[in-house]
């Protein structure tokens, strides 16, 4: 059957934190609450055997390319505890990718045997190619260096039972920022509630341009100048400013999170020295006295395990919240939550209702980012040259959501180019760079004052 045949009222996918309205989230979280009182709290009394007939029927297949142990395995338990079954694909060199099969390929076969797919992969933007070719829900369990929403809710809804509210809170961020998917997640999520970011990279690992950008300019957080910085601290804060004004974090005020994250050493070509590690020395200051700790896991180093029996550690906590979690919105997925389904198609947050430039993969501009998915060699046929275009000077890759600042716009009508995206993409062809364009016959356009 043709992708247009099927209705698209099963196509709702999760592929970034944003596919979520916040309403979707609370909704998620109020499944969540109901699934725990069920199951019993797993750190306390996880009741043995308990499940429920939520999914009964149902198909889950997670399709992993690369390593996992919580996440795969949570949403696997979460399924049969849901009473539904899961099928598995956990190790790329036992399937079809073997033998060169493109994932592309794969989604359009396993859709036929799941009601859902849940993937994990290396590319950053790879969760949304498989959207567009599944007829069934799709849920991003980690794109590359892109994006891991799932982990995102796990990571809120713990919050949110330890503080009540994710509003207002005060949230320091650890180690590898630039590459860490998780974080950046979090942080469109966290800026969307309206919690305060305090970012403590490690050397060369900050927030990546796009993201630190859609912070300050589509979720409304403020990202200070270096000059205006507490003193003492090296780390840059961003701050939301709606609904709570700029209320910044004031040098020396309580930090009531702190986010740990690992060197994500698969993303980078070479190993990095001074990379920070957070144990009971770092956090005796009394503005730690009541922080959180979280840490998506697994660790290698830079969180001390002496920190395990600390009142504030609550990383096993979040894992373990990776049942109910993942057991709701698989629910709500599935339409089988009741009043806490999702709404089908479109729904969710996305600040980029914008244009939609989508041209074939010979023609103009490509995406900038060497990790995105439009570069894997298996799947290059099967994308296209797609961008949201953003106010003219950004072009945001519909894939792996990196933004490109230099290009030049050109106009099969007139034949010229200038460097500035145009209202409407009707003619219009992006190339990387002036000389492209002109590779591509096309010739700068006439300055303004030529018509003057
Ligand atoms: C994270 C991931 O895969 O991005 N792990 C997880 O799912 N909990 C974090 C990491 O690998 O560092």
């Amino acid at each position: 059957m043709g992708k247009a045949a099927r209705p698209a009222a099963r196509r709702r996918h999760i592929t970034s934190i944003n596919d979520l309205e916040l309403s979707e989230i609370g909704k998620i979280f109020s499944q969540a609450e109901s699934f725990l009182r069920t199951l019993g709290d797993p750190s306390r009394k996880w009741r043995v055997g308990k499940s429920t007939e939520t999914a009964k029927g149902a198909i889950l297949a997670t399709l992993f390319y690369e390593p996992s142990t919580r996440t795969r395995l949570s949403f696997e338990s979460a399924m049969l505890r849901l009473g539904g079954k899961v099928i598995s694909s956990a190790d790329p060199t036992t399937s079809s990718a073997a033998k060169g099969e493109s994932l592309a390929d794969t989604v359009r076969i396993v859709e036929n045997y799941a009601d859902l797919l849940v993937i994990r992969h290396p590319r950053d933007g790879a969760a949304r190619l498989a959207a567009e070719y599944a007829h069934v829900p799709v849920i991003n369990a980690g794109d590359g260096a892109h994006e891991h929403p799932t982990q995102t809710l796990c990571d809120l809804f713990t919050l949110r039972r330890a503080h009540k509210t994710i509003r207002n809170l005060n949230v320091a961020l650890t180690g590898d920022l630039k590459t860490s998917r998780t974080i950046h997640s979090f942080v469109y999520a966290l800026a969307r509630h309206g919690a305060n970011i305090l970012t403590m990279p490690a050397k060369g690992m900050e927030l990546p341009e796009h993201v630190a950008w859609r912070l300050e300019h589509e979720f409304r957080s403020r990202l200070l100048p270096k000059a205006e910085q507490g003193e003492g601290f090296d780390a840059v804060y961003v701050t939301a400013n709606r609904p709570h004004q700029l209320a910044l974090i004031p040098t020396g005020k309580n930090i009531d999170v702190m986010y740990v994250t690992r060197f994500q050493k698969e993303r980078w070509a070479e190993a990095r020295g001074d990379y920070p590690t957070i144990d009971a020395d770092f956090l005796k200051a009394e503005k730690y006295s009541h922080t959180s700790v979280l840490h998506p896991l697994p660790r290698v180093g830079e969180l001390d395990t002496a920190l395990d029996s600390d009142r504030r550690a609550l990383y096993f906590q979040q894992a373990a919240y990776g049942i109910p979690v993942r057991m709701a919105l698989i629910a709500a997925l599935l339409g089988r939550a009741r009043k806490n389904s999702l709404e089908k198609f479109p729904g969710g947050f996305r600040a980029e209702r914008t244009p939609l430039y989508d041209q074939p993969t010979e023609t103009g501009i490509r995406c900038a980012n060497p990790n995105c998915i439009v570069h894997d060699a298996m799947e290059r046929k099967y994308t296209r040259n797609k961008f949201h275009v953003i106010g003219g000077a950004r072009l945001r890759c519909f894939y792996c959501e990196t933004d490109i600042l230099e290009f030049v716009a050109a106009n099969r009508t007139s034949g010229e180019f200038t460097e500035q995206a145009p209202k409407s993409l009707k003619d219009t062809l992006f190339f990387a760079s002036a000389a492209d364009a002109q590779a591509a016959g096309f010739r700068p356009a006439r300055k303004l004052a030529a018509h003057a």
